[in-house]
């Protein structure tokens, strides 16, 4: 499934304003092919809006979206996913009535595989991702770590250059969380794309991610290695409040 060519996913000086809210104000970020870039902050911090811009569902204004140097700020949805930017949603957001399998075959035909093919691949990536239960059980049944498994495994199923991952681990105990963990930092090698992760869960953005971009109240306070932004005194006292004075209990 990998492949080589590196490819860029940019976003330059974007703002997004919700009537008086400023979700985002002036956010720049990058990354390649083969990165798993962090997205933390607080509820509200601007996170969920950011991967809204990068995968066509919310247009900058003004700001930039730019996908190997081409502008691709006013694509839609759709042509995003067309143009390789997979993701999943905080909430699963799967289609309830069909199946598990079903649901990866349809990304499979959007990207213009035959049903033979896309079922193949659904049934690849199903196996990939470790999912071992029934393949035709219907998503509005599935355990919510399913879900949000099969949730990952759909945005995987565009053969994405960017997999967007808003919040996989949310509702996870501590084993699910591990094993999310190993899916994501194989996705890159196994599918040659790169990763934004959204998580609140420390342990989870800490172990998997190369870089980590912090966003507070729809501005960029801090980007860098996870050694880096743990000790970051903005990040401790904007992101962590009041936990500040005990950081090794939260990161
Ligand atoms: N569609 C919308 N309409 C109005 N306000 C919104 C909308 N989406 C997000 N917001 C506001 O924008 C800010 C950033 O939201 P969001 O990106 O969801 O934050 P996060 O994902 O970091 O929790 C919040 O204040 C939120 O209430
Ligand atoms: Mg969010």
């Amino acid at each position: 499934m990998s492949e080589s060519r590196k490819e860029k996913l940019e976003a330059i000086d974007v703002h997004v304003h919700f009537g008086g809210v400023k979700a985002l104000n002036g956010v720049n970020l990058s990354l390649q092919s083969g990165d798993i870039l962090g997205l933390i902050g607080p509820n509200g911090a601007g996170k969920t809006t950011m991967v809204n811009v990068l995968s066509g569902f919310q247009m900058p204004h003004p700001g930039t979206v730019k996908l190997n140097g081409e502008n691709v700020s006013n694509l839609s949805a759709r042509k995003m996913a067309r143009a390789g930017i997979g993701r999943s949603f905080q909430s699963a957001r799967l289609f309830p009535k069909l199946t598990v399998l079903e649901n990866l075959v349809i990304p499979g035909l959007g990207i213009g595989l035959s049903r033979r093919a896309a079922t193949s691949q659904a049934r690849d990536i199903l196996d990939w991702i470790g999912y071992r239960e029934d393949p035709d059980r219907q998503c509005d049944s599935l355990p919510y770590s399913d879900e949000r498994r099969i949730s990952i495994a759909r945005a995987l199923a565009l053969r994405p250059s960017f997999a967007l991952l808003d919040e996989p681990a949310s509702g996870m105990n501590e084993q699910e969380c591990d094993r999310l963990m190993q899916i994501i930092t194989r996705i890159p090698q196994e599918f040659g794309c790169g990763v934004v992760l959204i998580e609140h869960n420390m342990h989870v953005i800490m172990g998997v991610c190369h870089r980590i971009h912090v966003l507070d109240g729809g501005k960029s306070l801090a980007e860098g290695t996870p050694d880096e932004v743990k000790k970051d005194p903005k990040v401790l006292r904007a992101y962590l409040g009041e936990q500040a004075s005990r950081p090794e209990a939260v990161i």
